[in-house]
């Protein structure tokens, strides 16, 4: 640790202002669950003509489930529109699910109502994407930043501007700048004021939504970074999303990879880097620009998606995937795989996965799509994938299923250093959230 933040450390805590997770009566314990989400979804409805009659629905999020432990930051990826924010927001209980159930601490959260989720709110936090849109132009950083006691009716020790100031410095911005407007600071700046609006309740989480997506590239490491020593400092749970997976990578313990409105890997960091076992994994850590000189050749390892997500209006039957992937059986397009954990530490819906033992192996007869799909992946990503299949099935032969040995490493574990991600798409943040934003967090809807 720096002086400079052993110092920041040190005044933060010698002031009590913001203790560390754990040093509060109630709070879950490192590593235990937190936060517990099952067969979550949100279908928006579509309405149409005089009568507003639904027509049908966008399937957001679309049934998933995983678990946020105490102390550990959790990294969301996917390609645009795949439900990342939806799924933020449901968390956060700023959407309503249309089922499922969110557990919070063990008490179910699902479907509380204004005055249940208030004592929520102080917990659960949410940093939004585009610091430009989601802080209210006509506040000054005072006002923003102690917008959440003020609305939470709190009144911390030596008082709000005390306190603000105190969050301000916390966040490595000047104390002085507390009557200043937002448009007199830069975007990482601003970013840092949502930070410190966001750790003002000292929430026990702290969902961010593509926090550094709009922020030059050179600024993003200084957020991320603090974001990073915050948590260490206190003690904060991290739900972070982003379709930059070098962010995540850095900042993550464990990484969802969603399409379409579902997970369809989760694992430790490291497993999924090392031994990706979706397909769409491996696409997207392949599709990085690889930055070392020496392994330019590289370049033709990457897979290059056909077409475009398909609409999450009316997703494909069976692994939503299929449409795009080069190992499409029929059972694919028939079946829809669970998520299950294949080794301890990963779990993926796949019917038939990469760098593991093939789990529909009498499905051999590949689909149109497949094939076509196939044209767009390099030679040796097909040979790799097919020889760590023939190795494991070996291994699983001999009875050595899960060792490192077994599983062996792709190349994609270091093509993905870092990395930029595959879609580099940006979405404004919309004028809802940034509503929701400015008056200072979460909002009951
Ligand atoms: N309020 C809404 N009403 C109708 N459809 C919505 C609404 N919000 C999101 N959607 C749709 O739900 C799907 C998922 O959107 P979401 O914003 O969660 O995706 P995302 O993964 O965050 O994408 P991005 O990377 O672009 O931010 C999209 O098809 C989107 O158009
Ligand atoms: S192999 Fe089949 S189940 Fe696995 S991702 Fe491809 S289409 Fe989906
Ligand atoms: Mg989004």
């Amino acid at each position: 640790m720096s002086d400079e933040k052993a110092e920041k450390a040190e005044q933060t805590e010698q002031a009590g202002t913001i203790p560390r997770q754990g040093e509060e009566g109630g709070r879950v314990a490192d590593g235990e669950v937190l936060l517990k989400v099952t067969g979550l979804q949100k279908h928006f409805p579509i309405k149409k003509g005089l009568l507003q009659r639904q027509v049908g629905a966008v399937h957001a999020v679309d049934g998933i489930d995983f678990e946020v432990r105490a102390g550990e930051t959790l990294g969301v990826v996917g390609e645009s529109g795949c439900g990342k924010s939806t799924m933020g927001r449901l968390i956060t209980r700023l959407l309503e699910p249309t089922a499922g159930k969110v557990e919070f601490e063990g008490k179910d959260i699902t479907h509380l109502g204004v005055t249940g989720m208030r004592p929520m709110r102080r917990d659960v936090q949410m940093i939004f994407q585009d610091p430009y849109s989601s802080l209210n132009p006509r506040h000054t950083i005072g006002t923003i930043v102690g917008a959440p006691f003020r609305l939470q009716g709190v009144e911390p020790e030596g008082g709000i501007k005390k306190e603000v100031q105190r969050l301000l410095s916390v966040v490595g911005l000047n104390p002085e700048h507390y009557n200043r407007y937002p448009h007199e600071f830069s975007g990482g700046q601003r970013q840092r004021i949502g930070i410190a609006r966001a750790l003002a309740l000292k929430p026990k989480l702290v969902v961010a939504d593509e926090p550094v997506s709009a922020l030059d590239v050179s600024i993003q490491a200084q957020v991320v970074n603090l974001m990073d020593d915050l948590q260490e400092e206190l003690g904060l749970t991290y739900v972070i999303i982003a379709h930059d997976l070098s962010v995540v990578r850095h900042v993550s313990d464990r990484i969802a990879v969603m399409y379409l409105g579902k997970i369809v890997e989760l694992a430790d960091r490291d497993l999924l880097y090392k031994t990706p076992m979706h397909p769409y994994t491996k696409a997207l850590m392949s599709a990085v620009p690889i930055p070392d000189p020496k392994r330019k050749n590289a370049k033709s390892e990457r897979i290059l998606l056909k077409g475009d997500v398909p609409s999450p209006i009316s997703p494909p039957s069976g692994c939503r995937f299929h449409t795009r992937c080069w190992k499409a059986t029929e059972i694919c397009r028939t079946t829809e795989p669970p998520l299950v954990e294949l080794r301890p530490g990963q779990r993926v819906a796949c019917h038939h996965p990469e760098n593991f033992e093939d789990q529909a192996p009498q499905d051999t007869v590949l689909l149109t799509a497949a094939k076509e799909a196939a044209e767009l992946v390099a030679d040796e990503v097909l040979a790799e994938s097919a020889q760590t299949s023939e190795a494991l099935a070996t291994a699983v032969a001999d009875g050595e299923v899960g060792s490192e040995e077994a599983t062996g490493t792709t190349e994609s574990a270091e093509s993905a250093e870092s990395a930029e991600s595959a879609d580099g798409a940006d979405s404004g943040e919309s004028e809802e959230s940034a509503e929701e934003s400015a008056e200072g967090g979460p909002t009951d809807k």
